[in-house]
């Protein structure tokens, strides 16, 4: 039997033992190729996995924010063939109001319909305790609690201050213990928020104190609208490292502006091994105004393999994947790799040097 899920009491489930020690990595160790590193080495841990774990978001960041509802057995082949990928984790749905979210309302018909594939840990988003009780109904690897750093995009999305957000929170940490079931807590806002701005570094690492300290184990640091800068994102990533070495923390950009690779990039150099990412590039918060897509799985996982990183995702089974989406949501999808092919990709050479014989 499992006891309080504090990140801190040493108490872990086996599970959690095995993602806590990937919490931490440098550049450096995860060189699995050619290429030599790219940025300049810190003083990190060198004896950290090698492994990037890379969580898909598609069938709920993505069909959350789609015009038009995707079909529950569509959602259910998606996910199926997403968890024959190398994925480490899919986020299958949110167990959010259906007025809210209705795009999601089949959200335990889905759950209950997916082939749940040794190896790949399938979460769930929650907003508050009623969200907990249908996700435990449906066995989740993991709850993601989602809360947002500043109070009007709290109150906007979840109609909850951060402060109401914790105690709902609270709350579930009661009812989930001793389930075995994973918590973690998606921190929305963390880099900026849409309607406030700057969010204070102070209150980001306040509140994810206070996360950890009810006993949540895990982190996302999420950049809802796309307003974070790398340096910030290298900033706040490092100091959480530092400050919480057994937490487990997850990184989510949104490509808003453009900068969702370079932040991601900055959150691997400053040692996080967690990234969530979206098939095809779909995804955006319904209730943060000028969301648009996740940071693109396909695209993300292209980087890190040009770089000979080790992320354990097969490329073309992703890019396969991706490809059923546009029939899937009825329009082209924001992904760079499956327009423009892999970085190896080669075309004839012009026909007039093809008849030269150059
Ligand atoms: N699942 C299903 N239904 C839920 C629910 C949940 N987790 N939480 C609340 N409800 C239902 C209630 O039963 C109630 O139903 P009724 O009107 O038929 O009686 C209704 O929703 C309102 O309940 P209330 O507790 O007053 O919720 P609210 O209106 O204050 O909304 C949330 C709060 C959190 C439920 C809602 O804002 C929400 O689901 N937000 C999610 C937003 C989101 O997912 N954004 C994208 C991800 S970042
Ligand atoms: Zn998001």
């Amino acid at each position: 039997m499992q006891g309080r899920l504090s990140p801190r009491s040493g108490d872990h489930h086996p599970r959690q033992l095995r993602r806590v020690r990937h919490a931490h990595h440098d550049i450096h160790t995860l060189q699995a190729g050619a290429h030599s590193a790219p940025y300049a080495s810190s003083n990190r841990d060198h004896t950290m996995s090698k492994r990037l774990y890379i969580q898909d978001v598609a069938t709920r960041d993505g069909f959350q924010i789609e015009a038009s509802f995707v079909p529950t057995e569509d959602k259910i082949a998606l996910i199926d063939r997403l968890s024959h990928t190398g994925l480490a984790k899919v986020e299958v749905t949110s167990f959010t109001s259906p007025k809210a979210i209705p795009n999601l309302r089949d959200a335990e018909e889905v759950m209950r319909g997916i082939q749940r594939v040794p190896g790949v840990e399938y979460t769930v988003l929650v907003p508050n305790v009623r969200g907990c009780e249908r996700a435990l109904s449906c066995e989740v690897d993991e709850i993601n609690l989602v809360m947002s750093a500043s109070d009007t995009h709290g109150l906007a999305n979840l109609r909850m201050t951060p402060e109401q957000s914790l105690a709902q929170f609270a709350e579930i940490i009661e009812v989930t213990r001793g389930s075995g079931v994973f918590i973690n807590a998606s921190l929305s806002t963390t880099f900026g928020c849409p309607f406030e701005g700057e969010v204070p570094e102070a209150r980001v690492y306040e509140l994810t104190e206070r996360l950890l300290e009810i006993g949540v184990q895990g982190v996302t640091l999420c950049d809802t609208t796309g307003m974070a800068d790398p340096a910030q994102v290298e900033r706040i990533c490092r100091e959480s490292l530092q400050r919480w070495p057994e937490a487990v923390f997850t990184a989510h950009f949104h490509n808003t502006r453009g900068m969702g690779l370079a932040n991601a990039l900055a959150a691997l150099n400053a040692g996080i091994d967690r990234f969530d990412a979206s098939l095809g590039g779909l995804g955006g918060c319904p209730y943060a105004p000028g969301a648009s897509g996740n940071i693109c799985t396909e695209d993300l996982v292209h980087m890190f393999q040009r770089m000979g990183l080790d992320t354990g995702v097969s490329l073309d089974a992703l890019l396969e994947a991706a490809a059923t989406l546009p029939d899937l949501i009825g329009h082209d999808v924001p992904g760079a790799i499956l327009k423009a092919g892999k970085s190896d990709r080669r075309y004839p050479k012009p026909k007039w040097m093809q008849e030269a014989g150059l």
